[in-house]
């Protein structure tokens, strides 16, 4: 089998797939550098950090780790296997968060293949989703996905469920009532011809503050002739679990998430992600009181069965790869 990063197009082709990862606002907060064509490295881009909203980097790492999942899969596919040295210590470069050799293995299972094929359709829906009931089959795939890249994934009842949905509302109250978060949402937001951050067509409607609080990303510059929508009382949510709560948790929730939203994609399921709890907390963990002893909760997951949305854009390849050697083949 030919070494995947030995081409330009084999290069190419792995690093759109790592960037079509979800990232926080769609910051892509992530770039590329390739050694003597046999490593890849993942670097956080610290320009794109969220000062305001994730002071401590963990929505950075989680969207790193989401790149980085996307990355060892499309490895798979070349018939090659990742070997992954997470935060390799390097005085260098601190912003070094992964480095991606490859060995020979044997063409990867149908599941690999599938999930490989969902990168490019899976997106964040922030518009309201059916009635429909997710299995127990699927719920119990999505749980799989995330116990597969060491993280837990808790599918609560009714009860810790309106209980979430409390602290993210009060989280959403808390944010926009801050001028340096709409600041910044606004930096991220209501931008047209760009290749980064939420374009308009992606906010969703107006959320009328009966049913699930989503965030909204409207507020900075809103949209004329937006709708509002109600959003369900009741949504089925996930609550993705790590042990620790440092760099590198973040890193392996941001893989486990994305296997879990490829997962939930390719069973024809809707996700999004309600993050407010987590925004502007430079303390070690937000408040998230009664679910605590089972471990470190990294992100709440919507999950249903909506319409169709449009995809976000990227920034292009030649942006986000550095090589530190001449010569493609
Ligand atoms: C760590 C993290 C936190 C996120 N938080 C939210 C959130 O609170 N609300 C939301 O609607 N989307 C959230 N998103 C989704 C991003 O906004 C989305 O991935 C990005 O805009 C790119 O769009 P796409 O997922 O459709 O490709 C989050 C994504 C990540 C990785």
């Amino acid at each position: 089998m030919p070494h995947p990063f030995a081409t330009h197009v084999g290069v190419r082709r792995l690093v759109t797939a790592a960037t079509a990862a979800p990232s926080v606002h769609n910051t892509q907060p992530w770039r590329f550098r390739l050694h003597d064509a046999s490593v890849l490295e993942l670097h956080a881009d610290p320009d794109r950090k969220l000062d305001v909203l994730d002071p401590r980097g963990r929505a950075l790492y989680i969207s790193c780790g989401a790149a980085l999942f996307n990355l060892r899969l499309g490895i798979r596919m070349t018939g090659h296997r990742p070997l992954v040295q997470s935060f390799p210590d390097n005085v260098d470069d601190p912003n070094l968060v992964a480095a991606v050799a490859v060995e020979e293995a044997p063409m990867p299972s149908s599941t690999h293949a599938e999930l490989y094929a969902t990168i490019p359709h899976r997106r964040t829906s922030r518009r309201p989703f059916s009635k429909r009931i997710v299995s127990r089959a699927v719920r119990d795939e999505l749980v799989e996905a995330a116990r597969a890249e060491g993280a837990a994934l808790g599918m609560p009842g009714p009860q810790t469920t309106a209980y979430l949905l409390s602290l993210v509302a009060d989280a959403d109250r808390r944010l926009v009532a801050d001028d340096r978060y709409l600041t910044e949402l606004a930096r991220w937001t209501c931008g047209r011809g760009r290749d980064d951050g939420i374009p308009w067509y992606a906010y969703g409607p107006r959320p009328t503050g009966r049913g699930l609080p989503m965030r909204d990303f409207g507020l900075a510059g809103p949209v004329t002739g937006r709708d509002a929508d109600d959003f369900a009382v009741r949504p089925q949510l996930g609550v993705l679990l790590t042990q620790g709560d440092e760099p590198a948790d973040w890193l392996l929730a941001g893989q486990a998430l994305q296997r879990i939203l490829l997962t939930a994609t390719r069973r024809g399921l809707s996700t999004s992600l309600l993050s407010q709890p987590w925004d502007m907390q430079s303390g070690s963990r937000p408040d998230t009181g009664a679910t605590r002893p089972a471990g470190h909760i990294q992100a709440i997951i919507r999950f249903g069965y909506g319409p169709p949305v449009p995809g976000t854009p990227r920034r292009p390849f030649p942006a986000v790869l550095q090589r530190t050697q001449k010569g493609w083949k």
